[in-house]
């Protein structure tokens, strides 16, 4: 689908939040959530739901719900439905992850493109950590480094599929084969790029995958998506009471039942976005292709603008990336740029977002890091043009 088809005004009219007129270009740190989703989740606590594995039928419900949202995640990575773990969100998963994974005597690659909730969790597992550097002028995270880094006491690298500031999008692929060649797995952190276009975790060489849904139109829930047989010869801590089965062996407490069924109903808003035929992980495929094109059109507008302004700063110019931009503004604070903008009605963040080593490699990490306006597949040409008249009065 062309960009110029992509049905940006149908889209929009399902994302109630977005009647208020702001310019929602925050997307990056969670997308705004359309009426299919609210309406699953106010059915499913309507209708009456209990704990699962119970004899009646709200816990068969939940039963439902659950097993809806392992097919429906998987369905939105190409991963399997039985190894879709689901928890609070993608940090609180890595770091369950990461000490049944890694410990003492294995060593962890990471790097300092990666949003901090694929790094930390991975240096406090007391495995030796070896650092994957990020070049500063390119945000580029070159492949050829990987090949000094991972050797056959690799147990995990860690790596993003997308950088939550920049955009950049590694080629997670390659370094894959690296690491598969020395025996090491893969952790892919895919909460920024899975909004932004197909995935496709098994060409991306990913064992375990991480996503979080409200980065694509769902509730606040992260998911970690494996190989079931992978994940049957890890050990996470437990309850002794509570199932060994994979993938619930990684669920710990009671889940948020309703809230899975909005994720479940985000990934058919998703799957439904533009014309499409077949299974739903074909629509997906369709669906997110158009997205990408229709995001990748208007950030060229949004890029160039900022690019052409002499006052700002752009970090980053990697050959593949999101929609996604960090910038500052001559004699402005972030905090400032993001203050004055949202006086406009524009929404952006400001700071390090978490990115904590990269901002540090760029060298702004302790001058309060800068701004990121970043689109999704609601934000339209107005959204941009206003973004670009706010920065340009800064001038
Ligand atoms: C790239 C990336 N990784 C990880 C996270 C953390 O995700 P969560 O909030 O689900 O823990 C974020 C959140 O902004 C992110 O952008």
């Amino acid at each position: 689908m062309l960009p110029s088809e992509f049905p940006i005004k149908q889209v929009r009219a399902t994302y109630p939040a977005l009647a208020d007129g702001h310019a929602y270009l925050d997307g990056a740190a969670g997308t705004q959530v359309p009426t299919p989703v609210i309406d699953a989740i106010a059915t499913a606590y309507r209708s009456g739901l209990g704990n699962v594995g119970g004899a009646f039928p709200a816990s068969h419900r939940s039963d439902a719900i659950v097993g809806a949202c392992r097919a429906a995640v998987a369905d939105l990575v190409g991963g399997d439905a039985r190894g879709v773990i689901l928890g609070p969100n993608m940090t609180t998963l890595t770091y369950r992850l990461s000490k049944a994974l890694a410990g003492p005597g294995d060593e962890v690659v990471v790097s300092r493109l990666d949003h901090d909730a694929n790094v930390r969790p991975w240096t406090q597992t007391g495995a030796t950590v070896r650092w994957a550097e990020v070049d500063p002028v390119t945000g580029e995270l070159p492949v050829e480094q990987y090949a000094d880094l991972v050797n056959e006491r690799t147990r995990v690298v860690a790596v993003s599929a997308a950088s939550n500031i920049l955009g950049t999008r590694p080629d997670v692929a390659a370094i894959a084969e690296i690491a598969h060649a020395a025996g090491a797995l893969m952790y892919v952190d895919g909460v920024h790029a899975t909004p932004h276009g197909p995935v496709d975790m098994r060409a991306l060489g990913a064992d375990l995958y991480a996503t979080s849904a409200y980065k694509w139109s769902g509730p606040h829930i992260g998911a970690v998506i494996a190989d079931p047989a992978l994940l049957e010869t890890l050990r996470p801590d437990k309850l002794a009471s509570s199932t060994d089965e994979v993938p619930e062996r990684f669920e710990t407490g009671t889940s948020p039942f309703a809230d899975f069924d909005g994720v479940t109903a985000a990934v058919d808003h998703l799957a439904a976005m533009v014309p499409g035929t077949g299974s739903r992980r074909e629509r997906l495929l369709t669906s997110m292709a158009a997205i990408e094109a229709y995001e990748q059109d208007l950030f060229a507008v949004l890029i160039e603008g900022l690019e052409t302004m002499p006052h700002v700063t752009t970090y980053g110019k990697p050959a593949r990336r999101t929609a996604t931009a960090y910038f500052n503004v001559a004699r402005h604070t972030p905090r400032q740029v993001a203050e004055h903008l949202a006086k406009l009605g524009v929404n952006v963040w400001h700071g390090h977002n978490y990115a904590w080593e990269l901002t540090a490699a760029l060298g702004i990490r302790d001058t309060g890091g800068a701004v990121r306006a970043g689109l999704v597949h609601y934000n339209d040409r107005s959204d941009v043009d206003r973004l670009l008249e706010g920065v340009a009065r800064l001038g």
